[in-house]
């Protein structure tokens, strides 16, 4: 997506760590016309699987998902994170290690937001080492519905969740993918 590409350039830092901050439109300000477009975008990819449900997992996905659930006119639902295994009631779970924050979560959905057999749509802000897209794909397998499959804002290319997930078979759409951000220069992947 272009238009994520230069919202990038203009307004993202590479940050030391291979970190991209994007926080004056995505991580903590939002842009919301731009959030809508990149919902539409995720809509138009996904036109046809007859997508039931959007699933993500706070805090960032949410935006993201709520774009992409208007532009579909499907609900959206998101895991929650827990620090701790005891959670009570009806619901799935599953431990989720994050990478850049070095720490384990558990990911929690209540059970009557998921229901068995639904075509489910994967969404996130990033996808850098993949862990928080493969909670989300247990947690789905865990409901017995069918992940259809993901899209995220930003891949970071230079880590290994992408080719990772791919490798799986599921269909991963990225919007932006970025292939390296030496000296804060921040290129991308060429994509059609
Ligand atoms: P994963 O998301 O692919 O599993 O990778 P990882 O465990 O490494 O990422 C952990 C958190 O860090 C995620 O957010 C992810 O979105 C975020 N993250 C990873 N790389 C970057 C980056 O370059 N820039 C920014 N801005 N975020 C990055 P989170 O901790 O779950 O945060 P939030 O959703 O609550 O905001």
């Amino acid at each position: 997506m272009k238009a994520l590409e230069e919202k990038i350039r203009r307004e993202g830092q590479a940050l030391p760590g291979n970190i991209l901050r994007v926080g004056s439109f995505l991580n903590q300000q939002i842009d919301c016309d731009f959030m809508m477009e990149i919902g539409r975008e995720i809509a138009r990819l996904y036109e046809g699987y007859g997508v039931d449900r959007i699933l993500t997992v706070e805090a960032s996905g949410i935006a993201i998902a709520l774009a992409a659930g208007a532009a579909m006119h499907k609900p959206c639902v998101f895991a929650k994170k827990y620090r701790t295994g005891n959670v009570a009631g009806e619901t799935y779970q599953t431990t989720v290690h994050s990478f850049t924050h070095g720490n384990d979560y558990q990911m929690v959905v209540a059970k009557e937001y998921l229901p068995v057999g639904e075509r489910v749509l994967l969404v996130d802000d990033f996808l850098a080492n993949g862990a928080a897209l493969e909670g989300l794909l247990e947690i789905v397998r865990q409901a017995g519905a069918q992940a259809v499959g993901a899209a995220v804002a930003i891949e970071k290319g230079f880590q290994d969740g992408g080719a990772r997930l791919r490798g799986t078979g599921i269909r991963v759409e990225s919007l932006a993918i970025v292939e390296s951000m030496d000296e804060g220069r921040i290129l991308f992947r060429a994509q059609d």
